[in-house]
């Protein structure tokens, strides 16, 4: 059985204002066609008899959100690891790692962000099976999405040949870049064997511990220090502040999977999507027919290609193509759909004038 490992650490800021530092967007039914958070879809995906219970790992702060909302989904996690400070995804992953191999270093590890949408959870599971095979056998599978943009945001997989033992539908990678500059990007969908890296992993625990030992030996270092001084209870094991602190801070792709020769991909076509920004709900939501995603009280007078959102009072939008606009009880975002990554530089503006 596979354990999933669900990272939920990050801050969402470029959904302000419905995201907040307190309450991120993982915690939120930005997309929930049943009113679900992004965090309990993620976890609901990993469900059945091939996944055991989920291994949580997130922010103390937002410890009892995430013991709240996996409560009304009906998931009995195996344990919430708390990180007294955020040390990025690879620190994250060493943590849950060592746990977990503390009682089998065979035992497989999904690792999953809790901010994705995917619409083909068969298609998904389907390849969890497919890369389990080659976890087995040592790889630290990737799981590629094929590339429509050239984005910077995202890593970048170079698919080789079939994986050695002949697995279908897992490749070798020949290459992974992580957020490439957008030039180098654009070369790569030009030659069309790169896909997108999709941002979830699954290997052995031992593997990703090996991987540690050979490229980040502070970073396990750390994490084992941090698990052996944590404090335990039946759901929380809140990770040493001050050994946990001490680890470098970098996230999975640059720390190992850039450097790693056992990395494999398996391609996977499941309508998966990052949801970063306001204009990435846009591109995966039903449009009408003048190109527009409306939500709550909204009129729209000649407006094109645009996603408004409309809560506590009604909003009007007249005679503007590409906008996004979303209003909360106690704030109102107004940008171009092209800027809308721009909203990090708001949130970061509004952290420092406090
Ligand atoms: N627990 C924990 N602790 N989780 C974290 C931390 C942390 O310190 N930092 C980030 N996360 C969580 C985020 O909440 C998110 O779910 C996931 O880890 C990935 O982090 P991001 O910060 O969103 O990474 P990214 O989007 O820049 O890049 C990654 O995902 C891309 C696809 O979405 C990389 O894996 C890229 O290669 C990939 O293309
Ligand atoms: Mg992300």
């Amino acid at each position: 059985v596979i354990t999933p490992v669900i990272l939920s650490g990050g801050s969402g800021s470029r959904l302000w204002p419905m995201s907040r530092a307190g309450y991120p967007k993982q915690f939120l039914a930005i997309h929930g066609r049943n009113g679900s958070s992004m965090l309990q879809e993620t976890a609901l995906r990993a469900q059945g008899e091939a996944f055991a219970a989920p291994l949580l790992v997130c922010n103390e702060e937002h410890r009892f959100i995430v013991a709240e909302q996996l409560r009304e989904a009906a998931i009995e996690p195996r344990a919430i690891i708390l990180e007294p400070v955020a040390r990025n995804t690879a620190p994250a992953v060493a943590a849950a790692a060592v746990k977990l191999a503390h009682h089998a270093p065979d035992a497989l590890m999904l690792v999953m962000p809790s901010d994705h949408v995917i619409l083909d959870v068969s298609a998904f599971q389907e390849a969890v099976a497919k890369a389990a095979k080659a976890a087995e056998k040592g790889a630290l599978v990737t799981f590629g999405i094929t590339p429509n943009a050239p984005t910077s945001g995202y890593g970048y997989i170079q698919r080789g040949s079939l994986w050695p033992g002949n697995l279908p539908g897992v490749y070798e990678v020949t290459r992974f870049i992580e957020k490439p500059d957008e030039a180098t990007a654009r070369r790569y969908l030009e030659t069309g064997d790169y896909a997108w890296n999709s941002g979830i992993f699954l290997f052995s625990a031992g593997s990703y511990i090996e991987a540690l030992e050979k490229f980040q030996p502070d970073m396990l270092s750390a994490a084992r220090a941090a698990l052996e001084n944590a404090e335990e209870d039946l759901t929380f094991c809140r990770l040493d502040e001050e050994a946990f602190a001490a680890s470098p801070s970098d996230s999975i792709d640059y720390a190992v999977m850039e450097h790693t020769d056992q990395a494999a991909v398996v391609p996977v076509d499941m309508g998966w999507s990052d949801l970063g920004a306001w204009s990435a709900l846009w591109e995966i939501e039903e449009k009408d027919a003048q190109g527009n995603v409306t939500r709550g009280d909204v009129l729209l007078q000649d407006t094109r290609n645009s996603f408004v959102q409309a809560d506590h009072a009604m909003v009007a939008v007249a005679g503007l193509e590409d906008v996004v606009v979303v209003t909360t009880d106690d704030a109102v975002l107004v940008t171009s759909r092209h800027r809308a990554q721009d909203v990090k530089q708001i949130v970061d503006k509004l952290k420092h004038e406090g």
